[in-house]
């Protein structure tokens, strides 16, 4: 009976159905749910949660690591059974019910969640459900495709639901290193000085009566969809390759660089996928997701180790990557996302980040979350933890978006999520950017012959000069600052008439 994957044998009493274990949630409670940028996520328990809140309505605060696969945060929006999410999403229906204002959402650093719930700055979780693919005889929990807040939801909450996903290949066992800072006030550092760097255990321990039921599934991670690179993210590519070349040749780093951590979508796993057709070599990742340009270059040859928190792969790569996962296990390490976007590591390992904007300002802004700066997108996620923590810390953008109707180069940015302080190097199709060093006025002209598209490019030229007449270290015709938003607001397009 399971005995593979159930290896405490005090543990078998249990195993129940998802819908008993469900009734362990009752209204009003805060639920610390596994999860990371849709892989890992506990599934069978948080359907059954939500067919019960049709039938009896019910309210939760639902903490992930991330973003949750299998449309679990879509089914949670139409049972109205969110009344709080932190800290990331990336669900169209959720997206909607936040903008709409019935679910209030609190989009944090992903890095942050857990230290503030040990301090009690958020509300206790009450019940942690988490994916797992074994529990050891110790009652140790063996995370799947993510660690993401699993680890430290398993430790600080009363009771435990554990998902046993006989989907997810054993041999994942060994690829989680789950380390735990020590308490302050008398904290150790992290002793991780390199991606490889092993800190803690390969199962999360707690105390095995902790765990108030099991419940058996076989329901898949759902696959990331992948655009295949464009034109716009080969160039982008292109521009990140050649100023990377030029940091070796000015002697700032060697052909193998520092650990590159690279943002979710489209745009930064094509941009990664670029990494395969340049002169670099023996690279690794420090990052927070592996995507499937990871493994691309893996099986270039190009990478040598990558740490993170979580694998979202396409369906595609997903079969070839899991039936082979024994092959890739030795170069590969799942941690807390508390620690994968730790700014202590990040920093001590000087990381090279890459995260993409929905839009930034000639000053260097960046507004990654807030579409015409009111309505959420996804969230923060890790871009902050990294962006500003890194050794590099840029930023990639198709320079217009919706067929040219806006602009991602504007005169200043709808919300700021990453200051013009956090923010070294901004790259489009366009060109490149580098704003080391560089003071407002300076960074101004620079973004904008740089990275502008053609039809933006004379509106920004003209608004910066009427700008600096009227002086200031950061120049601005304040009345006109966000016009572009409001033009694409009223007229659909941030174009001039
Ligand atoms: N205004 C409005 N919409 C914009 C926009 C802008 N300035 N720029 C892009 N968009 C739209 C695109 O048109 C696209 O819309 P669609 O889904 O309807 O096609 C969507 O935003 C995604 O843009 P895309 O160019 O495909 O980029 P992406 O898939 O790489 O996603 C972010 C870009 C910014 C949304 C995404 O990277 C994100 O959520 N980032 C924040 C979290 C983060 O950086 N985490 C990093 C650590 S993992």
């Amino acid at each position: 009976m399971y005995r593979d994957r159930i290896r405490n044998a005090g543990l078998y009493n249990r195993i129940v159905t998802a819908d008993e274990a469900a009734q362990l949630i009752r209204d009003g409670m805060t639920v610390g749910m596994s999860g990371f940028t849709r892989a890992g996520e506990a599934k069978a328990v948080p359907l059954a949660l939500a067919e019960r809140a049709r039938r009896e309505p019910m309210k939760i605060t639902l903490m992930t690591g991330a973003s949750l696969g299998n449309d679990l945060d879509k089914t949670f929006a139409e049972a109205h059974l969110l009344s709080r999410r932190i800290p990331f999403q990336s669900d169209p229906g959720l997206r909607k019910a936040i903008n709409a204002g019935e679910v209030m959402f609190v989009d944090q650093h992903l890095s942050e969640t857990v230290e503030m719930l040990r301090t009690h700055q958020l509300p206790d979780v009450d019940i942690a459900i988490v994916e797992a693919v074994a529990i050891t005889e110790t009652g140790g929990i063996v995370p799947t495709t993510s660690v993401g807040n699993s680890a430290s939801f398993a430790i600080l909450a009363p009771k435990v639901i554990v998902e046993i996903n006989l989907t997810q290949p054993l041999l994942l066992e060994g690829l989680h290193d789950i380390y735990i800072p020590t308490k302050r006030p008398h904290r150790e550092p992290i002793p991780i000085v390199a991606p490889e760097s092993r800190a803690g255990l390969p199962y999360i321990q707690i105390p095995p009566e902790k765990i108030a039921a099991i419940v058996i599934t076989e329901k898949l991670d759902s696959s990331a969809k992948v655009t295949p690179p464009d034109d716009d993210t080969r160039a982008i590519a292109g521009h990140l390759i050649e100023f990377l070349k030029h940091e070796v040749k000015m002697g700032r780093m060697d052909s193998d660089l520092r650990p590159l951590q690279a943002g979710i979508g489209s745009v930064a796993n094509a941009v990664l996928h670029g990494l395969i057709d340049s002169p670099f070599h023996d690279l690794k990742m420090y990052s927070e997701v592996l995507q499937d340009s990871t493994f691309d270059l893996f099986d270039a040859g190009k990478l040598v180790f990558a740490s993170a928190s979580s694998i979202t792969l396409s369906a595609e790569k997903h079969d070839a990557v899991m039936s082979n996962i024994g092959a890739y296990k030795g170069r590969l390490l799942l941690r807390p996302q508390e620690i994968s976007n730790h700014p202590e590591v990040v920093r001590r390992l000087g990381v090279i980040c890459i995260n993409t904007a929905l839009e930034f300002d000639i000053y260097g802004n960046v507004n990654s979350t807030h579409v015409g700066g009111t309505h959420m997108m996804n969230g923060i996620g890790g871009s902050g933890d990294f962006a500003r923590n890194g050794f590099l810390s840029i930023f990639v953008s198709k320079s217009t978006a919706k067929d040219g109707k806006i602009s991602s180069v504007v005169p200043m940015v709808s919300h700021v999520d990453h200051t013009e302080h956090d923010v070294g190097i901004l790259i489009t199709e366009q060109g490149l950017a580098d704003l080391r060093g560089l003071a407002p006025r300076e960074r101004a002209a620079l973004v904008i012959r740089n990275c502008a598209h053609p039809s933006y490019r004379d509106a920004l030229e003209d608004y910066y000069a009427r700008a600096v007449t009227r002086g200031g270290h950061t120049p601005h015709v304040i009345e006109e600052a966000l016009s572009w938003h409001a033009r694409l607001r009223e007229h659909g397009t941030m174009m001039k008439g």
